[in-house]
């Protein structure tokens, strides 16, 4: 078992050409903390730009479609995030799931054809409040896991991320007992379907992570890293998370 720590900004709807300078700066700080994997997933209208600037870091997508091409109006496949600089790509987070209206079945599919392009790919998952509350969550998101999960499924191009919708950008989190315990909970689910490669499936924690709560998930057991939202959106802020990792 050999899990390299897996640290990715994910900047959602944010990001101009003016904040390439910001890209240039995580790509430094992923230069001089080799011991993790550093990445940026980035709005695609920046991805060909910050390509020629992301030093050691990666640049990922946040989507993609499932199709290869056709007329879907306003959609990116994944041969064209792949053209276009990206190396890995976001399926299934809660923000598509909820506004989308995306099932489990097409990140599953998403997944997939982002493999043929050549991606590699972040699959999320995550409970709400309610099913916190309610004692249900370790069984409700292992669900979720098991029906999003492509055919195929392994390590060398599949990372988990588990992201609590009710910690995204809310500065709240789990008890790191909660969160040991979920992510103890989704690798024992990947296991009981891809066997013995669930101990090298790298499985990230996203929800409110910076820079003072960062070393403390990092420590945990089955913790393989960071999905990193308003933390990510500055070099100064996303460096406390990385040499973290
Ligand atoms: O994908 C990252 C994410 O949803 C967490 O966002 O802003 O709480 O770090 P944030």
């Amino acid at each position: 078992m050999s899990r390299r720590k897996l640290v990715v900004g994910n900047w959602k709807m944010n990001g101009l050409r003016a904040q390439l300078g910001e890209v240039e700066a995580i790509g430094g700080l992923a230069r001089d903390y080799p011991a993790a994997e550093v990445g940026l997933c980035l709005p695609a209208t920046l991805i060909s730009a910050a390509d020629g600037m992301k030093g050691a870091a990666f640049i990922g997508a946040q989507d993609c479609h499932m199709k290869e091409s056709g007329a879907h109006t306003g959609c990116l496949s994944a041969a064209m995030l792949a053209e276009a600089g990206a190396s890995w790509t976001i399926v299934g987070h809660s923000e598509r799931r909820q506004d989308q209206g995306e099932t489990d079945a097409d990140i599953a599919a998403k997944a997939l054809a982002a493999k043929a392009a050549g991606l590699k790919v972040i699959l999320c998952v995550g409970e709400s409040l309610d099913v916190r509350d309610a004692g249900d969550a370790e069984a409700v998101v292992s669900a979720q896991l098991i029906a999003s999960l492509p055919e195929g499924a392994a390590s060398d191009w599949l990372a988990i991320a588990y992201e609590p919708i009710w910690a995204i950008g809310t500065g709240r989190i789990p008890t790191m007992e909660a969160v040991a315990a979920m992510h103890a909970a989704l690798r024992a689910a990947l296991a009981s379907r891809i066997g013995p490669d669930a101990d090298e499936m790298r499985i990230l924690y996203g929800g409110s992570m910076n820079g003072d709560n960062a070393a403390e998930l990092l420590a945990l057991a089955d913790v393989d890293g960071g999905l990193i939202g308003g933390a990510s959106l500055t070099a100064a802020k996303f460096a406390p998370v990385i040499a973290a990792a």
